[in-house]
């Protein structure tokens, strides 16, 4: 029987790097493989964080500035911090109450939650463990049709601001460390489950990632989204962009957000930092629509800089992730606030007070 942590409580953080080390010592070892693990060489996602350096913020002073407000807008959705929580499958793996404890930390902190189509918990309890906070569903397309229509109508009974359809995972990544551990999942994914009491489909329990993908639709195409449109009647927006082409197709086909993304360096090794993509992919997008970015955010002045490259806001994995592990819902909150506590230093050091001011810098190379 897989043991997972029941930790509620704040937890103190120097800085977020320090988090996996704590979460390494006591999970699992096929576990914690499948949550930290990238693909291949994982040079995708060591060149996700070390690409920041890049990139330089000027230092600013006499600007009168004495704090700083990270509130902004998504949509007609209002935030208090520019960062929220990336989707990521099977977070039972980190905490027995999963994904719903995750739910109330976004929320305690003003943010946005995404839960997975992977996940250990129910959309509907998700949902109703943080009532009216906004809550997205990521959508991995099956290939049965049956399904996108079941999963889809469950999101959108469940209160969902936005389908996130992923793209960038039609078939996993080569994850040596799920391969070493021979990782299967040791819990079962009640929203595959439920539709499995019609189908064949299963619940995913004692699955690896590669089967699960298996059952999602490889054929992925542009049309794709507008089917996802017509059925819910909610904004659709596409995550794993890396290349601007691949924004413009997106956009052109219906798309009402750009989620700039490799998957945190765990699908295709060898391609660029995420980081490295966004400046491009923005300036095609040309405020569009909304760009959201993601892979190897770990300081706040990583979000500084990729709002000053072009995102409207910025999402983290893996940090969430160790927070739940460690602290549970209140440990969610506690990676957010540190980072909200970074990014407000780096906007005040760098003479901005907001977040449209923070958007209209010129970062140095
Ligand atoms: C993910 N990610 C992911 N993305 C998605 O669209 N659906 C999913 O179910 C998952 N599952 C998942 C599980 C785990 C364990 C990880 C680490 C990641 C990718 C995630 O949304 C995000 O793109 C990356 O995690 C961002 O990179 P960092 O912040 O983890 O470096
Ligand atoms: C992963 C999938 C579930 O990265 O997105 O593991």
């Amino acid at each position: 029987m897989y043991q997972a942590s029941n930790e509620e409580h704040p937890i103190e953080i120097v800085n977020i790097a320090s988090l996996e080390g704590k979460v390494k010592a006591d999970m699992e070892v096929g576990a914690f493989g499948y949550i930290r693990g990238g693909s291949e060489d994982e040079w995708t996602m060591r060149e996700n964080t070390a690409s920041f350096n890049q990139k330089k913020i000027m230092p600013r002073v006499l600007r009168g500035i004495d704090h700083a407000d990270l509130s902004t807008k998504l949509w007609d959705i209002d935030l208090k911090t520019p960062i929220i929580q990336a989707p990521s499958a099977a977070q039972g793996l980190a905490h027995e109450k999963g994904e719903a404890d995750t739910a109330i930390g976004v929320a305690a902190t003003g943010s946005i939650f995404s839960i997975s189509t992977y996940a250990n918990t129910t959309i509907e309890a998700a949902a109703a463990a943080a009532p009216g906070a906004p809550q997205f569903f990521q959508l991995y397309m099956s290939k049965d049709d049956g399904f996108n229509e079941f999963i889809l109508e469950k999101a959108v009974k469940a209160g969902a601001k936005a389908i996130i359809l992923t793209a960038d995972s039609t078939l996993g990544g080569y994850r040596e460390e799920d391969i070493i551990n021979h990782f299967q999942f040791p819990l079962p994914m009640p929203n595959l489950a439920a539709y499995s009491e019609q189908s064949a489909s299963g619940d995913g329990e004692g699955k690896g990632i590669a089967e699960i993908y298996a059952a999602a639709k490889q054929g992925l195409v542009p049309e794709d989204i507008k089917k996802i449109k017509d059925l819910t009647q909610l904004p659709v927006i596409v995550k794993g962009i890396q290349s601007p082409e691949d924004a413009e197709v997106a956009i052109a086909a219906g798309a009402d957000g750009i989620w700039v993304s490799n998957h945190g360096g765990r699908q295709l090794d060898g391609g660029p930092a995420s980081f490295e993509v966004l400046p491009a992919i923005a300036s095609v997008v040309n405020k569009r629509v909304p760009v959201i970015f993601d892979s190897g955010v770990r300081r706040g002045e990583h979000v500084f800089k990729a709002l000053a490259s072009g995102a409207d806001l910025v999402a983290i994995g893996r940090p969430i992730i160790y927070g739940l592990n460690l602290g549970g819902a209140q440990g969610v909150a506690s990676v957010l606030e540190h980072l909200n506590k970074e990014l407000s230093i780096t906007m005040q050091l760098a003479g901005t007070k907001t977040i449209e001011e923070v958007k209209n810098t010129q970062l140095l190379d």
